[in-house]
This record gives structure tokens, C-alpha cells and sequence, in this order.
């Protein structure tokens, strides 16, 4: 990789899948980078697109899907990769704790012969050597006894247990980036916090980037530096995670707080957003928030708004929200 570039650069992504009365938008314009050994943060509503997102940099999107736009990891250029360069890149490249990661684990096989066997197929090691990274794994994961939990099946493990094995499966071959999709969402917040530090000390001590995908605000600024607010297939804003979260400027990152945006007032009740998110077949020609947001102009209406580099740093898809901060847009 050229020194200075990011480990991964997303650029212009769009996705479209195929629907009964024909390929329906579910992801558009997407700007998002992940420096080498940084955790970056996805958040936004169901729907938003996050886990679309992630499965497309894995080249595991549903048959049919048409994707555009270019996706740089590692200094190679994703989207041109034939199915070998994937399998290059998956596992020891990019490797991914799927949202419902618990499920991924085969009922029937023990912890040890599903960890022994990725490692043995990714990082081409003999039986006795695979086994060897599997108790380190284990260890790593701190899971008590990992020569004994080798020998169990997953029903004889709690749910944090498990995710901690389908994190250990996904570390298994050194990967430099990870996607994590709502890991610790059905966790208890102990467990949480572990699996949370247990990533943060990966990243630490091997230089592991971490995508971490999060419906939970708290989760989001405890482990990231920087994230991505997403909103119908968009980015609506991002930077800096404390930024985003002390001073949101897009009129839905404050909406998401509960929160009016930066500048405004000092109201800090919790609200419901108003209305339901926008299906992606039912997009408006505007901005995808304009249905439900309270600083809505006629000008939201016109077209979608382009992520646009402020002043402060972060990026901004608003053209209201400016005038709300009383901050400068750069490019406008
Ligand atoms: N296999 C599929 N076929 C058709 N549409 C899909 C498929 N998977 C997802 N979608 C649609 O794409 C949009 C984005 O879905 P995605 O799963 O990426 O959302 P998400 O942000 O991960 O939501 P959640 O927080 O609920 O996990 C949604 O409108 C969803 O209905
Ligand atoms: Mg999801």
C-alpha cells in the first residue's frame, strides 16, 4: 500500500437491487474511509443501509445487485476483483462479525473444528499448528479454558461467549480490516463493554481497523474517533464522534440525540423523530430526510444534498443546517 492512503476508500458508492417493478437505489453517493488501525463508526436507523454497506465490501450482496462507484482497500481496487482476488481479500483482508453472528455458528460442529478449520483454509497451517492459534484465539478472546472450550458445541456457551468465538473465527487470519455488524446489540452492557475492549486492544496491539456498525449512541462514542451518519442509502453528516455527538450539525444527527441542532437552544429532551423512515423505492427527488425534519425549505425539495467538506472538519448533506450552525460551507 502507498504511504498515505487510506486503508479503505469508499467513493460515490451506489448499490441498486432488483425489485418487482425494477432495480430499486438503496445505496447513494457514498463517501467513507478507514485509516490504517482507526476504529470508524456507522450509525443511523434500521434501514439506512449499514449492513448493505458492509456486505458490498465483501462482494456478498444478494444476485442481481448492480454496484457503481469505487471502492479502494489496501491499494487494490475492489469492484474489478474476479472471484479469486475476493478470496484474497476475504478472511486475511476484510473479515466480518455478521449482525446476527451467533446464528453463523454451525449448531453441529464443535467451537474447535469451525476455528481450525478457517484457520487451516486461510493461513494454509497444518492441523496441530491450527490448533495452536485456535487456544490463542480463545485466550486472546478470554474465554476460560480454550483447549476444553475447543471441545464443546456453541449451545454449551452464552451469548457472549458466542460472539466472542464468531469474533475470534473472524480475527482468526489477521485481517486488517473488521466489520463489525451490531455486534453487541443483544448483549448485556458488562459483556458489551468487554467485547468493546477487546477490539480497542486488537486495534492497539495488531494495527486492526475496525468498521463498527452500531444502533447505540453510547456504544458509538465509547469506541469510536470518527463516524458516519447514515440516513436512506446517505451519509448525512460525519467527523469527528464527539463533534457529531456534543454539536450535531445535520438536522437528523440531532434529531437521532434527541437534541435540536448545534447553536439553537439548549433543549436537550428526548423526542421521536416524526414519521417513519423513506423506503427506498418511495424516494422523494430532495433530501431524503426532508418528509421528516423540522428546519425542512422549499430548496430540500430540489435535489438530493451533496456531502459537502465544513469548516470544522466533517461533512455535511444539508443545505439548511449551515445556516442553523452559523458555520461556513466550504465548495458551496
Ligand atoms: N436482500 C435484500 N433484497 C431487497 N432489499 C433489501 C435486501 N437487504 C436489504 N434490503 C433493503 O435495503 C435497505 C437497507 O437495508 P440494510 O439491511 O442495509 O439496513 P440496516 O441499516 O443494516 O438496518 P438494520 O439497522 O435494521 O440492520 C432496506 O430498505 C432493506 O429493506
Ligand atoms: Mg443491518
Amino acid at each position: 500500500m502507498s504511504t498515505g492512503e487510506p486503508l479503505l476508500t469508499i467513493d460515490g458508492l451506489s448499490v441498486s437491487l432488483p425489485g418487482p417493478a425494477g432495480p430499486v437505489p438503496v445505496i447513494k453517493q457514498l463517501d467513507l474511509r478507514v485509516d490504517a488501525g482507526e476504529i470508524v463508526g456507522i450509525a443511523g436507523e434500521s434501514g439506512s443501509g449499514k449492513s448493505l454497506t458492509a456486505l458490498t465490501l465483501l462482494n456478498l450482496l444478494p444476485p442481481g445487485a448492480v454496484v457503481g462507484g469505487s471502492i479502494r482497500f489496501d491499494g487494490q481496487d475492489l469492484l474489478s476483483l474476479d472471484r479469486r482476488g475476493w478470496q484474497g481479500v476475504r478472511g486475511s483482508g476484510i473479515s466480518m462479525v455478521f449482525q446476527d453472528s451467533t446464528a453463523a455458528l454451525h449448531p453441529m460442529l464443535t467451537i474447535g473444528r469451525q476455528l481450525t478449520e478457517h484457520i487451516r483454509a486461510g493461513l494454509g497451517l497444518g492441523r496441530a499448528a491450527a490448533r495452536t492459534r485456535a487456544t490463542e484465539l480463545l485466550d486472546q478472546m478470554r474465554i476460560p479454558h480454550p483447549d476444553r472450550a475447543l471441545r464443546a458445541y456453541p449451545h454449551q456457551f452464552s451469548g457472549g461467549m458466542r460472539q466472542r468465538v464468531a469474533i475470534a473465527i473472524a480475527l482468526a487470519c489477521r485481517p486488517r480490516l473488521l466489520i463489525a455488524d451490531e455486534p453487541t446489540t443483544a448483549l448485556d452492557v458488562t459483556v458489551q463493554a468487554g467485547i468493546l475492549a477487546l477490539l480497542e486492544e486488537q486495534r492497539r496491539e495488531s494495527g486492526l481497523a475496525v468498521l463498527f456498525i452500531t444502533h447505540d449512541l453510547g456504544v458509538l462514542s465509547a469506541l469510536t474517533r470518527r463516524a458516519y451518519i447514515f440516513y436512506a442509502g446517505r451519509v448525512m453528516e460525519s467527523g469527528g464522534t464527539a463533534d457529531l455527538l456534543t454539536a450535531p450539525a445535520h438536522p437528523y444527527t440531532a434529531a437521532l440525540l434527541g437534541a435540536r441542532p448545534h447553536g439553537l437552544s439548549a433543549q436537550r429532551t428526548l423526542r421521536a423523530i416524526p414519521g417513519a423512515p423513506v423506503l427506498p423505492d418511495q424516494l422523494l427527488p430532495g433530501c431524503p430526510f426532508e418528509p421528516r425534519c423540522t428546519f425542512a425549505e422549499d430548496s430540500c425539495r430540489s435535489g438530493p444534498p451533496p456531502q459537502v467538506p465544513t469548516t470544522s472538519g466533517r461533512t455535511l448533506a444539508c443545505v439548511v443546517a449551515p445556516d442553523l450552525t452559523g458555520e461556513p460551507v466550504v465548495n458551496r
